[in-house]
């Protein structure tokens, strides 16, 4: 059977890169969970006490930083694991506020498509069906109410035993990137024209991941790929 790429895009917290992970086992498929990079990113110019919204200063941070996202999902920030440090509420808005930043944006863009320019990869983040990957053969936009999405992250914070603030500041936090993520100049979150749009508030992770895999082998069988 060939191998297509697979965009997953959509908003904050939406079980975007859960789903991206288990698909990438059923299928075989390496997963490249872009919205690390920007986390990278966020928390590499905030441990040198730069400015998060200084472009030229964060871009030439950039110039001499490494980030690598591993088979297995963990994420190396110049030579260091940082998968936990990177999930923080604090990182999330800094991620955010940094991702706005056009040349920022064009730099790992640029990394993201030299990843992803063979085929088998799943890429999840905001601009991947539109930008990133705008040849993938599957893209999808998935959803979910703010207060569904909010619920989640708490309980995967939990989980993780990562310091997380209550559903209702969590709720709020999501709303502020919502806008943020959508209203920005460079790349806003957006579906894309040929995206499946899921909405997943009342769907379990298994019921998402059904109607994903459903439409690759969709296109596999219909495409001969
Ligand atoms: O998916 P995430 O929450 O880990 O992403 C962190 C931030 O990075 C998010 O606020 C938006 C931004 N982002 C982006 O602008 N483009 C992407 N492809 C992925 C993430």
């Amino acid at each position: 059977m060939g191998r297509i790429n697979i965009a997953i895009d959509g908003p904050s917290a939406a079980g975007k890169s859960t789903i991206a992970k288990m698909l990438g086992s059923r299928l075989n498929y390496i997963h490249l969970d872009s919205g690390a990079m920007y986390r990278c990113t966020a928390y590499k110019a905030d441990q040198m006490g730069l400015d998060i919204e200084d472009e030229a200063a964060i871009c030439k941070m950039l110039e001499d930083t490494s980030i690598v996202l591993t088979e297995n999902g963990d994420v190396i920030l110049d030579g260091t694991c940082v998968s936990k440090e990177i999930r923080t509420d604090a990182i999330s808005q800094l991620a955010s506020r940094v991702s706005k930043l056009e040349k920022v944006r064009a730099d790992l863009v640029a990394r993201q498509m030299e990843m992803a320019k063979d085929k088998g990869f799943i890429m999840d983040g905001r601009d991947i069906g539109t930008v990133v990957l705008k040849d993938a053969e599957v893209k999808v936009f998935l959803t979910a109410t703010a207060r569904a999405r909010a619920m989640r992250r708490l309980k995967q914070n939990n989980d993780q035993q990562i310091a997380t603030s209550d559903l209702e500041t969590i709720e709020k936090e999501i709303e502020e990137r919502d806008y943020r993520d959508t209203h920005r100049a460079a790349s806003p979150l957006k579906k894309a024209d040929d995206a499946v749009e899921i909405d997943s508030s009342n769907l379990c992770a298994e019921e998402v991941l059904d109607a994903i895999y459903a439409l690759v082998l969709e296109k596999i069988q219909k495409e001969d790929f």
